[in-house]
This record gives structure tokens, C-alpha cells and sequence, in this order.
């Protein structure tokens, strides 16, 4: 505690940020933080954790240099403010929603109710997705023939995101691998709003945002030889028909039966309906949660044609529930993939399943 005068705090619990308005007095942030923490006790697991990062956001700081101003006096302004993201959290209202932000990956990404919170264990779709991709060539010289990962001068790796939300896996991808190709797609222009400007936000510019219902929309192969499938920037602002994919020079050379996607990844909605956790996740989209009763009408829809759309020895990733790999392995199983595995979380639950196309 610190040994400047404590703030007035408010003593009544339910009392509200505006009524209290005159009770508080500038105090310093270990206080304000104290005093945070114990009003959500009893309504987030996190109590202490979210107050820094409600107090932090308001103070403009990270985390970390929240704890060296421990003693810093706050205004009163900055604490009605801070009082009120407590409020919206006691109502249940996620932290990254009431912050605007959310961490994933190495990245920083800007979230609002049109879109899913990225959860890190989504980040396992993301390390698998990495490794599956073919080596990046060396800028002098080249991998050995020998190595099954060269790219073996093949162009750059093709990826699709299916469903982005607020980009976060597509825009982990591109920036671990500044020579892919991202498409990243999603039915709704509220998320494709929030995913590009996360890339402007995060300076990745190798990923290019498409609205489309699953694979309706996504150009699918032959690509005649030779040509890539960059499109020009004006049309890269709007959504845009397939049609509308430019070809440009690749140093590809793709033939003429070949798809255009090395990799599909997607972390669709796959709640059932009426599922009892949804009470709890009702700040969030509903497109964005649920797929038909068994929650796996996305993953079907994806799996059946995805191979289409894939090289052959393409990779499909796809994030799903605990309970739920068993299904969707069958699901790549009949389709005709190969090399199906499940991964897991770091809750240790299955969380990924993905297949190769022979
Ligand atoms: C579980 S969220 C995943 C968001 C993001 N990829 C992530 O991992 O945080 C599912 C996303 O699929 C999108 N979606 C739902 N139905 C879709 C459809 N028919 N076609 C494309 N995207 C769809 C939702 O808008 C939502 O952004």
C-alpha cells in the first residue's frame, strides 16, 4: 500500500461508476488497482489480472510498466473511466472488449463484438500450419533437392484462412512467412473491417481479405501456367466476385492441374446450437460460435470442398471442440485425406485435426 493518503474509495459494492463520482479522489494506482481487484471477486476468475489490464488500458501503459507506477497518482477523470470498465466486467463483458485489444501470437490485435476473441489455444493451429508450409528458399542458394520441404523454386507457399474473424490466423501466418500468399475470407464485412485493419495495424501487407461463404466466392484452380493470383489494389479494398482475381507473373510455374492453395486453415464455428456454454460467451458473435446441432455444419461444409481447392499435398487445419476430433478425422478420413492426426490445446484437450490431400 502506499503511504500517500488513500483514495476515497467507494464503500458500497453495487454502487455504480456515475454515482460514485463523488466519493473518489485522486489516489495512487496500487490503491486503485486493490480496490478493482476486490470489486470483481465473485465475478471473474481473474480478478487481479483484469484490473491490470482494465487500469493499464486506461492509463495508456502495458502491464509491466503499470507495476513500476505503483505509486502514481491518478486523475479523477482517468478513474470515473477506469470504474466503468470495472462495471462492464462485473456484467460479464469480456476484458478484450471492454480494452479494444487482444494479444495473439506476436501480434497486437484490435477486437470489437464483430468478431470472435482470438484464444491462444487457437495458436496451435497456427505452429502446425507454419510447420506444414514448404521451407522459405534462402535468399543465395537453395535447400537440397534431398530436403521434402524445399519449395524446390515452386513460387511462393498459398494459404487460405476460411472465416477470419479478426485476422488472427491469417495475419500469424504472414508474418511468420513474409513470402506466402494470405487469402483470408469471412461472410461478414464487420470482421473483414476489423482483419484489415489489424494488418495495417500489425504492417502486414502479404494477406488479402475476401468476403465469401466458405469456398463460394474463392477462386478455385485451374490457374493457366505461369500466373499467379495477385489481385490489383483497387479491387483488394471491396469484396469481390472470383471473377475478379487478376493473374499477374508468378515465379511459380504452376501447372495446369494444379489448385491454387498449399494450405487451408480455418477455425470455423463449431458449437451446437442450444449448447449451454453459449449463455456464457453471449458477448460474442453468434455466426462466429455456432454450426448446426452437432456444431460440425461448418467443418463438413469445408472438408467436402477443400480438396478442390488444394495442391495435391496440400495441407487442411482445422480447429474444433474437445469432443469433436474424433468426428472430424472421420470426416477427412472419407474424403480422401491422408497423414489425419489430432493436436491438442494447452488444456491438453484435442483441439486440431488436419489432413493432407495424396
Ligand atoms: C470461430 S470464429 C474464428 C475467427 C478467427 N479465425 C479466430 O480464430 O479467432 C469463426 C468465423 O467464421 C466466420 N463465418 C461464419 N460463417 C461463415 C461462412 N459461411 N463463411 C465464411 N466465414 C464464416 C465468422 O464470421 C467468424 O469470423
Amino acid at each position: 500500500m502506499s503511504e500517500s493518503a488513500p483514495p476515497v474509495l467507494p464503500s458500497d459494492a453495487s454502487l455504480r461508476p456515475v454515482q460514485a463520482a463523488e466519493g473518489l479522489a485522486p489516489g495512487v494506482v496500487a490503491d486503485w488497482l486493490n480496490w478493482g481487484a476486490a470489486e470483481l471477486v465473485g465475478h471473474s476468475d481473474s480478478a487481479r489480472a483484469d484490473a491490470e489490464m482494465l487500469l493499464a488500458a486506461r492509463l495508456v501503459v502495458d502491464r509491466s510498466q503499470l507495476r513500476l507506477r505503483h505509486e502514481d497518482t491518478i486523475e479523477v477523470a482517468t478513474v470515473l473511466r477506469y470504474a466503468s470498465c470495472i462495471e462492464r466486467r462485473k456484467g460479464g463483458e469480456p476484458v478484450a472488449y471492454i480494452v479494444g485489444r487482444q494479444g495473439f501470437w506476436t501480434l497486437e490485435l484490435a477486437v470489437d463484438t464483430a468478431v470472435l476473441i482470438p484464444r491462444a489455444d487457437t495458436e496451435t493451429l497456427v505452429e502446425w500450419a507454419i510447420s506444414v508450409l514448404p521451407k522459405q528458399l534462402p535468399i543465395v542458394g537453395r535447400a537440397t533437392p534431398a530436403d521434402p520441404t524445399d519449395s524446390g523454386g515452386r513460387g511462393p507457399p498459398y494459404v487460405l484462412d476460411l472465416g477470419t474473424g479478426s485476422g488472427a490466423i491469417a495475419l500469424a501466418i504472414a508474418s511468420e512467412r513474409l513470402d506466402a500468399r494470405v487469402t483470408a475470407t469471412d461472410v461478414s464485412e464487420a470482421s473483414l473491417d476489423v482483419a484489415r485493419e489489424n494488418a495495417r495495424l500489425n504492417g502486414v501487407s502479404n494477406v488479402e481479405f475476401l468476403r465469401a461463404s466458405w469456398f463460394e466466392g474463392v477462386r478455385k484452380s485451374p490457374l493457366p501456367p505461369g500466373e499467379g493470383w495477385v489481385r490489383d489494389s483497387a479491387e483488394t479494398e471491396r469484396s469481390v466476385a472470383p471473377e475478379s482475381l487478376t493473374p499477374s507473373p508468378s515465379p511459380g510455374g504452376r501447372g495446369e492441374t494444379s489448385a491454387l492453395f498449399d494450405l487451408i486453415v480455418s477455425n470455423p464455428p463449431y458449437i451446437a446450437e442450444g449448447d449451454e456454454h453459449l449463455a456464457a460467451l453471449r458477448y460474442e458473435p453468434r455466426l462466429a460460435l455456432t454450426s448446426g446441432p452437432d456444431g460440425l455444419d461448418a467443418v463438413r461444409e469445408i472438408i467436402r470442398d477443400a480438396a478442390q481447392h488444394l495442391n495435391a499435398g496440400g495441407w487442411l487445419l482445422l480447429e474444433h471442440g474437445h469432443d469433436q476430433g474424433a468426428a472430424v478425422r472421420a470426416l477427412l478420413e472419407s474424403a480422401g485425406f491422408v497423414k489425419i492426426e489430432t493436436r491438442k490445446d494447452f488444456g491438453n484437450n484435442d483441439r486440431v485435426t488436419g489432413g493432407q490431400k495424396p
